[in-house]
């Protein structure tokens, strides 16, 4: 037992009582911060991803400026695919961009699986930051099969991923042996973070909100359901989100993760009992919002929280990532509104 087992973000996820819900950031860490865009100045994104100082560093800004109640390790979801030697590049204002995208049998068979070495500096961020952190449990993260898999596939940011489809409806081996690849390296990438220190973990199947339930259930859910019974020794909850997963919420809870992640456009209430019983559920604040006067805000924060209290436990997000031009200010407040509401209401 150490003190960030008893922290109220792990019990919320365990579905224990909480004095109020606990609350963090997806992107916490970012260009809202000017702390970040100091120390990342003239440093490439890959570069940063690879320095464990400046991991630490740039995951630990956020626990102190916000005051939030976990940590996520600063990385991002192609790190573990660059560090088995895909060719590609994180762009500024674009996003992850593949030299080669993926279309063959051939392009397939490279993806090997992640091995502890070729990641040693996550290994050692970790153990540095969670020296930091104290009572702050650290969440560590993969990209999901299916939004790894679009990235590689379309070489970049897409609108309708649309080659990737194509793939998955045609040529359905080659799909499953993608998929299949990309586990097994979610996989390594998640147990090498929580053999290093990490307290939960969090799967982000950003872009599986594009397919319907049949074809999520079909090509994508036994992927994504193997990366999270693949660490489930490991005893940390298992966070599993998407962006427009209205449709997909309880397939996702049956996935096998602890906590669903839910986006803006479904209220907690209603995606408690589309998730079913049993699982704790993370949001949801339009990430928009956070631009809007702050009585709306708190009026809509306020209602997010009644809301979660339909679930058997809440963790109080946005609905996606936090926008580069948010007031960090305005994050503060929230953080605090959360503790203080919940606590009050
Ligand atoms: O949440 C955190 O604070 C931890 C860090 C984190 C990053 N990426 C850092 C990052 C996490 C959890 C991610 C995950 C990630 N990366 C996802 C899943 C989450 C989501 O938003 O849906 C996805 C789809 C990616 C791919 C990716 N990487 C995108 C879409 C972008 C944004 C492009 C841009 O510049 O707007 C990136 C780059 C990226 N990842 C940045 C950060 C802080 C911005 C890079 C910079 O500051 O130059």
């Amino acid at each position: 037992m150490t003190a960030a087992d008893d922290s109220v973000f792990l019990r919320a996820c365990r579905r224990e009582p909480v004095p109020h819900p606990p609350v963090w950031f997806m992107r916490q860490a970012g260009r809202a911060l000017p702390e970040y865009r100091a120390a990342r100045a003239d440093i490439p994104m890959l570069q940063a991803c690879t320095s464990p100082d400046l991991i630490a560093e740039l995951t630990l800004q956020p626990v102190r400026r916000y005051g939030v109640d976990a940590a996520i390790i600063f990385s991002d979801i192609v790190v573990p695919l660059k560090a088995i030697g895909v060719d590609l590049d994180i762009v500024a204002g674009v996003g992850p961009v593949i030299a080669k995208p993926i279309a063959t049998s051939r392009d397939v068979d490279l993806l090997r699986p992640l091995e502890p070495a070729d990641v040693d500096f996550l290994d050692a961020a970790v153990r540095l930051v969670t020296a930091e952190l104290g009572a702050t449990p650290l969440i560590g993260f993969a990209g999901a099969p299916f939004t790894l898999a679009s990235y590689l596939i379309e070489g970049g940011p897409s609108r309708d991923l649309l080659l990737t489809k194509s793939l998955m409806y045609s040529e359905p081996e080659l799909w499953h042996d993608l998929l299949d690849r990309l586990a097994t390296i979610a996989i390594g990438f998640l147990r090498v973070q929580v053999g290093a220190g990490a307290r939960a973990v969090q799967l982000f199947d950003s872009w599986a909100g594009t397919l319907s339930p049949s074809d999520y259930r079909h090509y994508v859910l036994p992927h994504s359901a193997r990366v999270l019974s693949e660490v489930a020794d490991l005893a940390v909850p298992r966070i599993h989100f998407g962006v427009g997963t209205g449709e997909l919420l309880g397939l996702m809870g049956e996935a096998g993760a602890d906590v669903v992640g839910v986006d803006w456009r479904v209220p907690l209430d209603v995606a408690a009992s589309r998730v079913g019983p049993g699982r704790a559920l993370q949001g949801n604040l339009d990430p928009a919002l956070v631009f809007a006067p702050w009585e709306v805000i708190a009026d809509r924060a306020s209602d997010v929280i009644a809301r979660g209290r339909s679930a058997p436990g809440h963790i109080f997000n946005l609905g996606h990532g936090v926008l580069p031009g948010t007031d960090p200010g305005v994050l503060t407040r929230l953080v605090e509104f959360v503790h203080q509401d919940a606590a009050t209401a």
